[in-house]
This record gives C-alpha cells, structure tokens and sequence, in this order.
C-alpha cells in the first residue's frame, strides 16, 4: 500500500497498471496532460517528445491509459485531460464511452496565450485557448468545492443602509456614493469593508415570482419607503422597497487569496491565469507544454482536499506534483522522458521549503513531505514494452 507521494520514470502504459494494486480506489483526482497530437514530429528538440500519431493510434494510446485512470479513482474522485484542439473531439468521445456521458462534469476553455502582433497576420483565428475536459467516477459522489474569482464591483448596487443595527423593516437607505462621500471613503473601500450593508433594487417578476413577493409588492407600491420583510422556510428572507426586490450584496464579496474582493462564480471559462513567467516556475526549465502552477491550483481546489491522492501520468516538468505538494495533497507523478530528472530536482527543492515561486506564498508553503522516486520501470516491464498502444518515446 503506497503511502509516501512518488515520482517514477517509465512509461506510464507500466506504471499505471502497476500502480493497481497499490492504489486502485484511492486517487481523487488524476490530471493528464498529455502529448495533444499536434503533428510536430518531435517537441521540445533533444529530449523532448514526438508529437505525431495518426488518430486512431494516439485514440488507443489515451483509451488505455485512461481506462487505468478510471480504475485508480476513488468513488468521490475526478479525471481531468488538458488539450488543445487536436484531439479534443476525439478524447471527449473516448471519455464519453469509458466513464458515460452521465459522469461529463465540464468543458473548460483556458486562455492559455495572447495574439501577439507576428501571429495576427496569420491566417484564420489566433488560437489562444487550451481545453479542459472533467469527469467525475460518480458524478453523485463527486466531491467538488465550489469556487468564485475576483471581479469588477457591480455597479448596479447603489444603495447603503444606514442603520444595519436596526431590523430591515426600519432600515433607512441612501446613495452609495453619498454614504461613500460621508464617511470620506471612496466608493470600493466602503462596499469592501460593509458589503452587508450595500444594496440594490430588481424587479418583481409578475408572473414567475412567488405569491408572497407578488404581495409584498403590491404592498410595498403603496408604502414606497418601508423595507417589506417576506419570511421564507429554510431560505434568507426575501426584503422589498418600493415595489421591487431589495438584493444585498454581501454574497458578492468574497475572501479570496487573503484578500476581500468583489467575486463571481467560477465559469467554464477560465481567463484570469498568467501563463507568462511561467517558465520560471520552480526552477524548471521546460519549453514543450509546461503548465502554470495557478491551473493546477485551481483543478484541485475543486475536486481534492488536503491528504488526498493526486496523479499525473504525463508529469513533465513536475508541476502537478509540485503543486499538489504546496496543498498538501498526496501525489503520484509518472514520465518516461529525460524530464524526469527536472521534476526530481523540481520537487525536492519544494519539499526542502526552498522554491519560493509558483503558488508556494499564496498556499503558505515552507518545505515539508516525504518523496519515493522510482528510475526503474515496473519489474515486469524492464526489458522492453510489452502490449499494444505503446507511447511516443
Ligand atoms: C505536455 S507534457 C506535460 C507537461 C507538464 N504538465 C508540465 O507542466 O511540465 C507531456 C509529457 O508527457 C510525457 N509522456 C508522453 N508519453 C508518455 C508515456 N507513455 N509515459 C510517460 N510519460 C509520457 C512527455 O515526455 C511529456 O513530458
């Protein structure tokens, strides 16, 4: 039974499904990253990858690492598979048949690079997006911890109660920018620090609201400057003035990296990761397809907890490790090519509290956790690869 986080070199069609025994059940979350199939003979030069299969071969090479993902999941666990648009379509009806349509979690567009201006003059469309496609094992047992990211302040919230202390039947409202203007704030520092107090109006749906709204409504049209209160069975109350919906807007700022800021739910768009700078990104120098430390944060921000396993069959540079490390996620990194060695470096210098890049401040990681690495194959597979859809060396 593994119990200590581990790198092994090999190719993964190996050590996947000699990881079974040990692991099977166990892993919440398993993010692949694998070659996309671009038709670039060999990226990243000398030692780097070959990226170029014929589809049907790069589609039995996935469909057999991916079954044995499948199996090492845990009941709460998740897959994710990054890609561009070369094999997209194909990895989403793989995925379709091996875990059911039933367990498509989501589609996610990354905005992985800006036009720059050489690219525009291209023809058709900069391609600016990468994709990630997410399954859960059982969609019912999935576990997910919903996320929100920092926005613009909504400028429809105008008002600001200046009594919160009293109950809402005798608050008292204002302009936003005059209370703003009184307490000699601007505008955004006064909704930051009260935003419980910090108001809006919304129309009353005549026919799709409730009857008790629809009441208070009618109510509210004859006493304009009194707070209706509508008391609901399990839910906040719902407040009216002036014959429209009272929302306050103390849901719409949220904590997040240590700071207060106004936020949203995250989308299946994700456009707020910088992939700039991320070479630099734990002292790993890898050109061909390295991922921001940020992208891998947020994967498991949403379907992992600490303690948890976390695998990557096409580790790379090391970043899924490093960054489940910096969580405190358990995790399992495999790869069969020479950068396997920067992933080693990569993770024992995060393990020794000595890489200060990447998440590591945002998370308040200083070192700590154990590593196995593994520079051998699985004992049955020394000589050579045995079984069929075996990988781009
Ligand atoms: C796109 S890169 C992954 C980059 C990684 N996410 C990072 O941030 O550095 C894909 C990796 O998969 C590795 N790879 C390809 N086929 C493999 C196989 N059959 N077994 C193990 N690793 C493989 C390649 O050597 C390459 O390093």
């Amino acid at each position: 039974m593994i119990t200590t986080s581990l790198l092994w070199r090999g190719d993964n069609q190996h050590t996947l499904r000699a990881l079974l025994p040990e692991l099977a059940g166990r892993v919440r979350c398993v993010y692949l990253d694998p070659p996309y199939n671009t038709g670039a003979p060999r990226k990243g030069g000398e030692g780097g990858y070959a990226d170029a299969m014929p589809r049907e071969l790069w589609r039995a090479f996935m469909a057999e690492r991916l079954g044995l993902c499948r199996a090492l999941l845990s009941d709460e666990g998740s897959l994710w598979v990054q890609l561009d648009e070369n094999e997209l379509d194909t990895t989403k009806l793989l995925l379709d048949e091996l875990f059911g349509r039933a367990q498509f979690i989501a589609r996610i567009t990354v905005e992985a690079r800006a036009p720059s201006a050489f690219s525009t003059v291209n023809k058709g469309l900069f391609k600016a997006s990468e994709y990630l496609l997410w399954y859960a094992r059982d969609r019912q047992r999935l576990r997910f911890t919903p996320q929100r990211v920092p926005c613009e302040r909504d400028r429809m919230y105008n008002l600001f109660v200046q009594n919160p202390e009293d109950p809402p039947a005798a608050w008292r409202l204002t302009r936003l920018q005059d209370a703003a203007a009184a307490q000699k704030l601007s505008v955004d520092a006064l909704v930051l620090s009260a935003p419980e107090r910090v108001a809006r109006l919304a129309s009353i749906h005549p026919v799709k609201a409730g009857r008790a709204i629809l009441a208070a409504k009618a109510r509210s049209i004859a006493a304009p400057d009194q707070v209706i209160v509508v008391p609901r069975e399990g839910h906040p109350d719902q407040l009216v003035l002036r014959g429209q919906q009272l929302i306050l807007y103390d849901k719409q700022v949220s904590v997040i990296d240590g700071q207060r800021t106004p936020s949203r739910p995250l989308t299946n768009i994700w456009t707020d990761i910088a992939w700039e700078g991320i070479a630099a990104e734990g002292g790993a120098r890898y050109k061909e397809g390295k991922k921001p430390e940020r992208l891998l944060r947020r994967v498991l921000q949403l379907c992992t907890d600490p303690g948890d396993w976390v695998l990557d069959p096409f580790m790379g540079s090391g970043t899924t490790p490093a960054v489940a490390a910096k969580m405190g996620r358990r995790f399992v990194g495999l790869e069969q090519g020479p950068v396997f060695e920067v992933a080693v470096a990569r993770l024992e210098r995060v393990l020794a509290g000595q890489d200060p890049t990447g998440v590591s401040r945002v998370e308040g990681y200083g070192g700590g956790g154990a590593l196995e690495v593994r520079r051998e194959p699985p004992t049955d597979h020394k000589g050579g690869m045995a079984g069929g859809g075996s990988s781009p060396a």
